[in-house]
C-alpha cells in the first residue's frame, strides 16, 4: 500500500474526477501533503500531538473470555480509547496541521453520524481555526447530541436539504463550499475517498493504527503476526490504516466487513462519485442508491478506491454483516469483555463470531480486530432496538 503517484490511481480505481474549478485546489493539496509527509519536523509535531492530546499509542487488548468461547485468540486494537472515541482524530489532526502549514485558517467537513464532524470540530478548537460542518437534515435529526457537541466545540453545523439529505449530499455541499472558498479554507474529508490526494493522504494519516498494532502484536505473540486482521468499512479509513501495517509486510489475511445494506464491494458497480472511480451502489441507470445500516457511520454508498483495488487483487477479502448480527456482537463484547463497541466496529466483531472455527478463521488461529470506536454514542439506539 504505497504512493499512488501523481494520477492517484490504484489499478483502475481512484483518480481525480473534479470540476475544473477544483483541480488547482487538489493539486495544491497534493503538493503540500507530499512536502509535509517528507518533512521529519511535521511528522514529529503530529506524533507529539497524537501522543500528548490524542492518547496514542492506543493499546492492544487480549480478549480472554471471548477467545475461550470462540476457540480463536481475539486481540483488539483499541481506537475506542483515542480522544473523541474513535480513529477519526488521527486523520483530522493530520489535516488540521497541514491546513495551518498551508496558511489556511478555516476547516470544513462533511459528516453523517457526526463522529468525523466532532473530530474536526475538536481539531479546529485545539488549533484555533474556524470550522463549518455540513450535515444532512435527516442525519441532524438522528444525531442530535453530536450536533450539540460540535456546537459546544465552537463549530457551525450547516444543514443540507438537497437530495436524500444524508452523508453523500453533505459531501456535495462541502465540495461546493470548497470551490468558493479555497483561498482560506481546507476541506477536511473524513475517509479514504474523494479525489486524489484524499484516499492516499487519509490512509497515510491512519497508517499509525496498523504500524502500532503490528509492533504490539509481535510483542504479544513472540515475534509472530496475527493470522487474520479484520476491520469494518464505511468509506474505509480505519481498515486502510490497519491494513497498511500488514498488507505488504506480512502474510496475514485481511478481512474488511461492510454493512449488508451498504455493501459496495459485494453488490456495487464501478462508477464515479465524489471525484473518484470506485465500487458504488447504484441502479442500472447509474443512480446512486441509499445505503442502509444500523450504524450511521457505514451508511455510505461507496468505498475508497484502494479498497476496490485490494479486493480486485484478492489481497483483502470483502464481506458483510447484517444489522441483527451486529446488535448481537455489540452485546456479546459488552458481556464477555466489558467493552461497548461502536456499532460500526461491531461489524468486525460480528464477522469473527460468525466465522470462528471455519476455514477463514480456524480453531487456534489469532485474529486482530480494529475496534474503531466506542459505543457510548449508540447506547440509546441499541436500547430502542432491543426494547422494540
Ligand atoms: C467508529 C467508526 N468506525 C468506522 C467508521 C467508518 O468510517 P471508515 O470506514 O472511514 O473507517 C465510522 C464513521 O463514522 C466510525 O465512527
Amino acid at each position: 500500500m504505497g504512493d499512488p503517484g501523481p494520477t492517484g490511481r490504484f489499478g483502475q480505481f481512484g483518480g481525480r474526477f473534479v470540476p475544473e474549478s477544483l483541480m488547482p485546489a487538489c493539486i495544491e493539496l497534493e503538493a503540500a501533503f507530499r512536502a509535509a509527509w517528507a518533512d521529519q519536523a511535521f511528522r514529529a509535531e503530529l506524533s507529539g500531538i497524537l501522543r500528548s492530546y490524542g492518547g496514542r499509542p492506543t493499546p492492544v487488548t487480549e480478549c480472554g473470555r471471548l477467545s475461550a468461547e470462540l476457540g480463536v485468540r481475539v486481540l483488539l486494537k483499541r481506537e475506542d480509547l483515542a480522544h473523541t472515541g474513535s480513529h477519526k482524530l488521527n486523520n483530522v489532526l493530520g489535516q488540521g496541521l497541514l491546513a495551518q502549514r498551508m496558511g489556511k485558517g478555516r476547516l470544513i467537513a462533511e459528516t453523517g453520524a457526526g463522529q468525523h464532524g466532532v473530530a474536526t470540530a475538536t481539531a479546529a478548537a485545539l488549533l484555533g481555526m474556524d470550522c463549518v460542518v455540513y450535515m444532512g437534515e435527516v442525519d441532524i435529526r438522528r444525531q442530535e447530541l453530536n450536533v450539540f457537541r460540535m456546537e459546544l466545540l465552537g463549530a457551525e453545523v450547516r444543514p443540507v436539504g438537497s437530495g436524500s439529505r444524508t452523508l453523500k449530499d453533505a459531501v456535495n455541499e462541502a465540495l461546493r463550499d470548497w470551490v468558493a472558498s479555497v483561498g482560506d479554507t481546507h476541506y477536511c474529508l473524513g475517509s479514504v475517498m474523494g479525489p486524489h490526494p484524499y484516499p492516499w493522504m487519509v490512509r497515510e494519516f491512519q497508517r499509525v493504527i496498523g504500524e502500532e498494532a503490528r509492533a504490539q502484536c509481535r510483542e504479544l505473540l513472540g515475534g509472530a503476526d496475527p493470522d487474520v486482521v479484520v476491520a469494518c468499512v464505511g468509506g474505509g479509513s480505519n481498515a486502510a490504516g490497519m491494513f497498511a501495517g500488514f498488507a505488504d509486510a506480512t502474510g496475514a489475511s485481511l478481512v474488511a466487513v461492510e454493512a449488508a445494506g451498504g455493501a459496495a464491494m459485494t453488490t456495487g458497480i464501478t462508477g464515479v462519485l465524489h471525484g473518484m472511480r470506485s465500487a458504488l451502489i447504484q441502479s442500472e441507470e447509474g443512480q446512486i442508491l441509499e445505503a442502509h445500516s444500523v450504524s450511521a457511520g457505514l451508511d455510505y454508498p461507496g468505498i475508497g478506491p484502494e479498497h476496490a483495488h485490494l479486493g480486485e487483487l484478492g489481497r483483502a477479502r470483502y464481506v458483510s454483516a447484517d444489522d441483527h448480527e451486529v446488535i448481537d456482537a455489540f452485546q456479546r463484547l459488552a458481556r464477555t469483555e466489558g467493552i461497548l463497541p461502536a456499532l460500526e466496529s461491531a461489524h468486525a466483531i460480528a464477522w469473527v463470531i460468525a466465522n470462528a472455527g471455519t476455514a477463514g478463521l480456524p480453531v487456534g488461529s489469532t485474529v486482530l480486530v480494529n475496534l474503531s470506536g466506542r459505543g457510548d454514542k449508540d447506547v440509546a439506539q441499541v436500547r430502542d432496538i432491543l426494547r422494540a
